[in-house]
């Protein structure tokens, strides 16, 4: 089956476009190269030994989506392309909402034009309330976003609630994920942040390859157990595989579904900085600043749902997540630049 696959370029959509394959689905890739760069999917064909079909444009062209839907026999998409720097959209707004909203509505129009109904949406743990108590049910309550980015996701997924809810024939499925790190163990594709990197790990492994001085504690006085910000970190490639169990969700159901992808498990900042540092043999020098204005504590997934509906489970764990950073890292300092 041929799997639409938009932003498959970027992070999680390359290592998906790996699993995949390896499952045995088509992907078929669009993607703009808006924070990608194509080389991810020539080597998402050497570590497959498969061509990946590449589609190079934008998904807000409907011109082009029509032109995609009738020249291939698509029989589901998942939805990956949009914008997710959390700072930056901030100070661009309409970007975000432009990208991010205007994506999702021109992909499903064209798909419901062309009688293909079967869609899985990147949502995030970042639609939950800064007030749920933890772990976070998919029941849990959400809004409340600090920030255009975390809109974008709430609006999408109130969106693509009220298609599956207007025609029964639509399946969707909402996949909130968690704090995804790592990369595939070949060390041919992992995360290539442009600029410096917003999120912890990327910049983690920066610091440890001499690119960083030093890593900034965002704060060590929460009231977690050694002060700094807890998070739910899952190996891109259990996520990318948590797609893989979703698509035999979504032939066999239709209406909305809405799944936590995480481990279960929250680790601290320090935490992370200690098993990096075990699984690189490389020091990790850090300094405790303020807290990040729109930091939460503590957030972590209860994934029960996720192993019961989907029979999915996250199986990599915090040393594997460093290990496979660290020889992405250091086979490619410069990401896909080198
Ligand atoms: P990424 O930036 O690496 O990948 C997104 C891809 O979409 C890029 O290749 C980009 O070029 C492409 N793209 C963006 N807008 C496009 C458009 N209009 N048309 C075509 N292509 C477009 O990000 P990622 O980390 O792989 O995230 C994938 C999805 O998962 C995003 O929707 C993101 O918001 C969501 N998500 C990510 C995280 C995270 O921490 N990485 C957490 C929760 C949710
Ligand atoms: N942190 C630091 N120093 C840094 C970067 C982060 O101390 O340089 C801390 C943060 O304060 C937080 C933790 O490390 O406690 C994780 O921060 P990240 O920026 O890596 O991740 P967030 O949990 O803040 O947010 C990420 C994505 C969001 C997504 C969310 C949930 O950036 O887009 O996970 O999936 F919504």
């Amino acid at each position: 089956m041929n799997v639409l696959v938009t932003g498959g370029a970027g992070y999680i959509g390359s290592h998906t476009c790996v699993e995949l394959i390896e499952a045995g689905y088509t992907p078929i890739v669009i993607d703009n190269f808006c924070n990608s760069n194509p080389e991810s999917l020539r080597r998402v064909e050497v570590i497959t030994g498969k061509p990946v079909k590449l589609i190079s444009g934008d998904v807000r062209d409907g011109v082009l989506l029509e032109r995609v839907f009738s020249e291939n026999e698509i029989g589901c998409v998942i939805h990956f392309a949009g914008r997710k720097a959390v700072g930056e959209s901030v100070s661009m707004p309409l970007e975000y909402y432009q990208n991010n909203l205007c994506s999702t509505m021109t992909l499903c129009k064209v798909m419901a034009a062309h009688g293909v109904k079967k869609l899985i949406f990147s949502s995030s743990a970042t639609v939950y309330s800064g007030d749920n108590e933890m772990p976070l049910h998919e029941s849990s309550k959400t809004g409340s976003c600090t920030n255009p980015y975390g809109w974008t996701k709430y609006m999408g997924e109130q969106i693509l609630r009220d298609i599956a809810k207007a025609d029964p024939a639509w399946s969707v499925v909402l996949l909130r994920y968690f704090n995804p790190v790592g990369a595939h163990a070949s060390g041919l594709i992992g995360e290539h942040p442009n600029g410096i990197p917003n999120n912890l790990m990327p910049y983690i492994s920066q610091t440890a390859i001499g690119k960083r001085e030093h890593l900034n504690v965002f704060g060590n006085d929460y009231p977690t157990p050694d002060g700094t910000g807890v998070r739910d970190y899952i190996h891109v490639v259990d996520l990318a595989k948590g797609h893989v169990a979703a698509i035999q969700y979504l032939m066999n159901h239709t209406g909305e579904g809405v799944f936590n992808l995480g481990t279960g498990h929250g680790y601290s900042v320090l935490d992370m900085v200690k098993a990096f540092e075990k699984a690189s043999g490389v020091p990790v020098p850090y300094v405790i600043t303020d807290r990040r204005p729109g930091d939460l504590p503590a957030c972590y997934a209860d994934p029960a749902k996720s192993s019961e509906v989907l029979g999915w489970k996250a199986e990599h764990d915090l040393e594997s997540m460093c290990r496979d950073t660290w020889n992405w890292q250091k086979k490619n300092p410069n990401g896909y630049d080198d």
